[in-house]
């Protein structure tokens, strides 16, 4: 199963998908694009650098919704990539996907959030845990539909929030965890042991 990478960022989420790929952990994923929407995006040049990768930009972030939507089409079609060979893997890209997007990629776009959702979702995810004063926070990994950080859960992984923590200490914990379950959601998707029924989601091992 091909994989597209979008990224808006650093891009270590991406970094753990590609790398565990690198490793054989992955063997039935095959990233063929790593894009993003801001052109000097640090996960753009580690794509390219360290992992060989093909990167394109689409900093057209004027456009709302479909409009970008549809050159972002473009840009998988020109790879190849469509909903039934490839998944779509949303990693710190900070852009909302149009229903139209999402509805021809039904299933097939994964995402990435630091918080245990329903949780805290949108913006400053880790900052508004600390601020609620939460005991335990965490990242999940899940379908995208078209609410924001909505849809059926794949994979969860807790993390104890401290007395002392800020928005970066508990960032940085959760981040560690990030990098576990993303490459392991990747997997069982691409393994398709995954079935999706309602809000739920089975997996079979
Ligand atoms: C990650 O913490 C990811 O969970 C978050 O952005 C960060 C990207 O970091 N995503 C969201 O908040 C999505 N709502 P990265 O570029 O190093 O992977």
């Amino acid at each position: 199963m091909k994989l597209a990478i979008l990224i808006s960022g650093r891009g270590s989420n991406m970094d753990s998908i590609l790398a565990a790929v690198k490793r054989g952990q992955l063997p039935l994923a095959q990233p063929v694009l790593v894009l993003s929407n801001v052109p000097d995006a640090l996960g753009l040049t580690i794509a390219r650098e360290k992992f060989s990768m093909h990167t394109e930009v689409l900093d057209k972030n004027e456009l709302k919704g479909w409009e970008y939507d549809k050159n972002l089409m473009t840009v998988l079609r020109k790879y190849e990539i469509c909903p039934t060979n490839s998944l779509v893997c949303l990693a710190g890209f900070m852009r909302l996907l149009s229903p139209q997007f999402v509805h021809i990629f039904k299933n097939r776009i994964l995402n990435i959030h630091p918080s245990l959702l329903p949780s805290f979702p949108g913006l400053h995810a880790q900052r508004q845990a600390v601020e609620y004063g939460v005991k335990i926070s965490g990242c999940t990994v899940h379908f995208v539909e078209e609410g924001l950080d909505t849809g059926p859960i794949i994979i969860q992984k807790s993390t104890p929030v401290f007395s002392y923590d800020t928005e970066e200490t508990l960032s940085n914990r959760i981040l560690q965890d990030e990098h576990l379950i993303y490459p392991e959601a990747v997997k069982m998707v691409t393994e398709d042991r995954v079935k999706i029924s309602g809000r739920t989601v089975q997996i079979s091992y």
